[in-house]
């Protein structure tokens, strides 16, 4: 956690936070509704959190950070060991004053990996209340491949999310749903959709797929296509059926009757209407499910989905290190990952704060997804990174990350700040 040339608390007499005017920013065409009071804070968040308290105590709907791993390495921006129990120590100062931030709605997102991970949930455990840790997430951060990937025993492709909730019973969230892949039991095409059900002919999909594509059946051998047969399903998802059994039981009347029906018989589709509720569907005495339940449209896209799991496998881009136009290698994470955390824990115009910016990540996806935000980097790339990276999200020039699936086109402003020790007298 402490990064090169950090002061001590000692150090900073009377620390105070000061605005420079020349270095915040605001979009030409800002208007009076548009978010333009986050805050840019250069200083050790130590001393910054306990400086914002007394404004936004009890304010802050999600708190997201990404302190080093404590690896015992040195990176290009900032040193990655420090003795086992000073940072510690350090880590359980700053959970007491961000859970002071919280709503008591709110959630709190850390990032670590398995260097420190036990050590810093029995911490957190402890600041939080076990019964408030609401989730270890596990992300897959890298693939097995390089150098790494010859050694005998296990390579290390993941890092963690250990998520809190300020107070359990009062946590909002949000359901959010994942991309996933093709869900292979779907196998059958309803071939003249129009019809009323008792006339529907159910096809193979592959067959449906092959004569819309003009294709031999045998060309789609050994999983080929998929891609294409993928985008089939999709477009085609009201048509695009499987079977599923389903006990009398779990079906209301006047279901329950059509369902008896349908075993009586087989090869004809019955539909049950139920007022007020969605029509079910029967064939041979199984439910008839269709695949448009499983589609949703995530980050901008209409795909397969599934309710979000403790597994985030899908968020790695090619691209991380041009993501927001800044290289800042080791630590910066991709931004469709910060939009996952803020999409289950935050609504737009709520508070988001990070006191490990970094490269800015979390801000500029906070911005793009017209939340409020406070960021605070103690390292010189304050300057040198977040601050370019978040004008042009300001300007709507930063096309990647979270653009798109957010459909961000520039706006706001943010207002910027030092940590320094204020003059005597
Ligand atoms: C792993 S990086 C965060 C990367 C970030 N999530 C991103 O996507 O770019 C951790 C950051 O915490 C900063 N840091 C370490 N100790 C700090 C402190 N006491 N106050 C403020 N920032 C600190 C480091 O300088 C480093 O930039």
């Amino acid at each position: 956690m402490p990064a090169r040339g950090r002061p001590q608390l000692a150090e900073v007499a009377s620390p105070v936070l000061v605005e420079d005017p020349a270095l915040g920013h605001r979009a030409a065409a800002a208007g009076p509704d548009d978010l333009c009071d986050n805050r840019l804070i250069r200083g050790d968040n130590l001393a910054v959190l306990l400086l914002l308290e007394p404004e936004f105590a009890g304010r802050v709907q999600c708190v997201y950070i990404d302190p080093p791993y404590n690896t015992g390495q040195v990176f290009a921006h900032y040193d990655d060991g420090v003795e086992h129990g000073r940072w510690l120590a350090e880590m359980r100062e700053r959970l007491v004053v961000l859970r002071r931030l919280l709503t008591d709605s709110g959630t709190l997102f850390v990032h670590i990996d398995d260097n420190e991970l036990a050590y810093l949930i029995t911490v957190a455990d402890e600041v939080f209340g076990r019964a408030n840790r609401i989730a270890v997430i596990t992300f897959k951060q890298s693939s097995v491949s390089g150098p790494k990937a010859v050694n005998a025993g296990f390579v290390s492709t993941a890092s963690f999310i250990v998520v809190y909730a300020r107070r359990r019973a009062a946590w909002r969230a949000s359901r959010v749903h994942a991309a996933t892949a093709r869900d292979a039991r779907y196998t059958r095409y309803v071939d003249n959709i129009d019809d009323p059900p008792e006339r529907w002919r159910l096809v193979p999909l592959r067959h449906a797929f092959a004569r819309a594509h003009g294709l031999e059946l045998r060309s789609l051998r050994g999983g080929a296509r998929e891609a294409e047969l993928e985008a089939f399903v999709l477009a085609s998802a009201h048509r695009v059926v499987r079977t599923a059994r389903i006990a009398a039981r779990d079906v209301g009347e006047p279901a329950r009757e059509v369902l008896a029906r349908s075993a009586a018989q087989p090869g004809v589709v019955l539909r049950a209407e139920r007022p007020g509720r969605e029509d079910m569907y029967f064939l041979g005495g199984e439910q008839l499910i269709f695949y448009s339940s499983k589609v949703r449209e995530v980050d901008g896209r209409r795909v397969t989905a599934q309710a979000l799991s403790t597994i985030w496998d899908d968020l790695l881009p090619n691209n991380l290190h041009k993501e927001g136009g800044v290289e800042f290698s080791h630590g910066k994470k991709p931004e469709l990952l910060l939009k996952r955390c803020l999409d289950v824990a935050t609504a737009p115009g709520d508070l988001v704060l990070d006191c490990f910016a970094g490269s800015g990540t979390t801000a500029a996806v906070a911005h793009k997804m017209r939340r409020r935000w406070l960021a605070v980097e103690l390292g010189a790339h304050a300057e040198t990174h977040c601050l370019p990276r978040l004008r042009a999200v300001v300007d709507g020039e930063d096309r990647s990350g979270a653009t798109a699936a957010t459909g961000w086109p520039g706006g706001g402003g943010f207002r910027f700040f030092r940590l320094v020790d204020a003059p005597d007298g």
